[in-house]
This record gives structure tokens, sequence and C-alpha cells, in this order.
């Protein structure tokens, strides 16, 4: 059967800046994904809380919390080949050491390559809404990606999700209610992704366009 996935993968973008990024500075910031789990520690030579961003996009947001937190180590996965580009640009002209990328489908590399009970918290900002009926079964929030979710995080660890999609949000939260591994909690100032965010690409697109943001954020009991 041929796979649903949750995007498309669009190349037409690549600038050469963005080509010779992913040629020579994806073998410093990237992760291989192979079949074997990663070993945080040795990725990034030290025990530190682990943020996961999926869809990072261009990484604007990525780039501002490894800076705002020096002392917590952060992993994007993104499958749009220009957005990693842009990031790795970004995180070598800011010499960012605590940030590492994976360009592939974030529902393999959780599955293959992230260590059960491994992420301190899991960010997915703005997932791409599929607005359509007929395409809803392509929305990355899934049951099957909330049992990965719970089983990725550890035990108090933090699912923060936002979307401009008010249909999307009900069925983000009728998915996260069902599963007995998580509670809903309010967003807080002391969350490891609040200080420095500030609204991302498709953020300020939703907004422009007068929708309305809804941030769900969930606990692993
Ligand atoms: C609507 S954009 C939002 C980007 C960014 N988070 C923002 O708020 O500006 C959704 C992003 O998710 C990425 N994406 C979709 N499905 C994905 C998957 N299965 N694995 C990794 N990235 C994915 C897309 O390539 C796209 O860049």
């Amino acid at each position: 059967m041929r796979k649903i996935r949750s995007f498309v993968r669009r190349e037409g973008r690549l600038t050469n800046a963005q080509r010779r990024a992913l040629q020579s500075l994806l073998p410093s910031f990237g992760l291989e994904t192979v079949s074997t789990p990663w070993n945080f520690c040795k990725i990034f030579g030290r025990e530190a809380p682990r943020v996961l961003e999926i869809g990072f996009g261009n990484g604007e947001n990525l780039l501002a919390l490894a800076q705002a937190h020096p002392e917590q180590d952060f992993i994007g996965i993104e499958v749009h080949r220009p957005g990693v580009g842009h990031l790795l640009n970004r995180l070598a002209a800011a010499q960012v050491s605590n940030v590492r990328l994976a360009c592939e489908d974030a529902r393999e590399v959780l599955e293959r390559c992230v260590p059960d009970c491994s992420l301190d918290a899991i960010l997915l900002y703005f997932p791409d809404p599929w607005p359509k009926k007929r395409h809803h079964k392509r929305r990355l929030v899934q049951a099957d990606f909330v049992g990965l979710l719970a089983r990725k995080l550890k035990g108090g660890g933090v699912f923060r999700v936002a979307t401009d999609w008010p249909d999307y949000a009900q069925h983000i939260a009728r998915l996260m209610s069902a599963r007995p591994e998580f509670m809903a909690k309010p967003p807080t100032d002391s969350d490891p992704d609040t200080v420095g965010r500030s609204p991302t690409r498709f953020e300020r697109r939703g907004l422009h366009l007068g929708h309305k943001v809804s941030e769900l954020c969930y606990r692993r009991r």
C-alpha cells in the first residue's frame, strides 16, 4: 500500500546557498537516519534537557530557542530541504552548537531513530492543515502519531502544538484527551519553549489572514 504522507516535497526553490549548506554543513549539524537509535549523550557530548521540533519550516523558532537556552539540546526534523538549508546557514553563522537536524519524515525518524522516553519536549508549530476533508488523512497528528509521541517523551515531558485551523485544533484535542498517558496543561512562562518564541512564518501568515491561533499543551504522565 502507498504510504499516506503528511507533506509534498517541493524542491524547486532550493537556492545555491541552501544547496551548498546541505552539502557542506549537513555533515556537521545533520543526524544519520539509519536504523540504530540515536545516542544523544554521544551526539551532543553531554546530558542535557532535549527538545524536538517537528516541521520547523525555515527554523527561526528553533534557532531562537537554541540561542535562548544554551543549557538545552535541540533536534529539528523537517522534510523541506530549502528550509533545512536555510537553517544550516544560520546555525553556522551564529556558531550554535546545541542543534542537530534530520531531513526526513518525522514519523519514520521518531519510530526508527529516537529512543523511547528520551525527550523532554516535542514541539509542533503550524503543521500542514490539509483543510479539505478528503485530505484530513494526511494530517500529521493522528492516533498512531500520538501513540508515538507518548512513547518518545519522558515522564513529565511536554507536547506543545499550535495551529490556526480550528477544526484541526479540535481534532488534536479529541485525540489527546482520549490518551490516558497525557494530561492537558495550560502553557506557562517557564515551559522550555516559551522564552524567545516569536510568531513563526506560518503563524504570521495565519494572523494576517485573520485566523485565530490555538495553542495546546500536554504533559506526559
Ligand atoms: C505549514 S509548515 C509550518 C512551518 C513552521 N513550523 C512555521 O510555523 O512556520 C509545516 C512544515 O511541516 C513540514 N512537514 C510536514 N510533514 C512533515 C513530516 N512528516 N516530517 C517532517 N516535516 C514535515 C513541512 O515540510 C513544512 O515545512
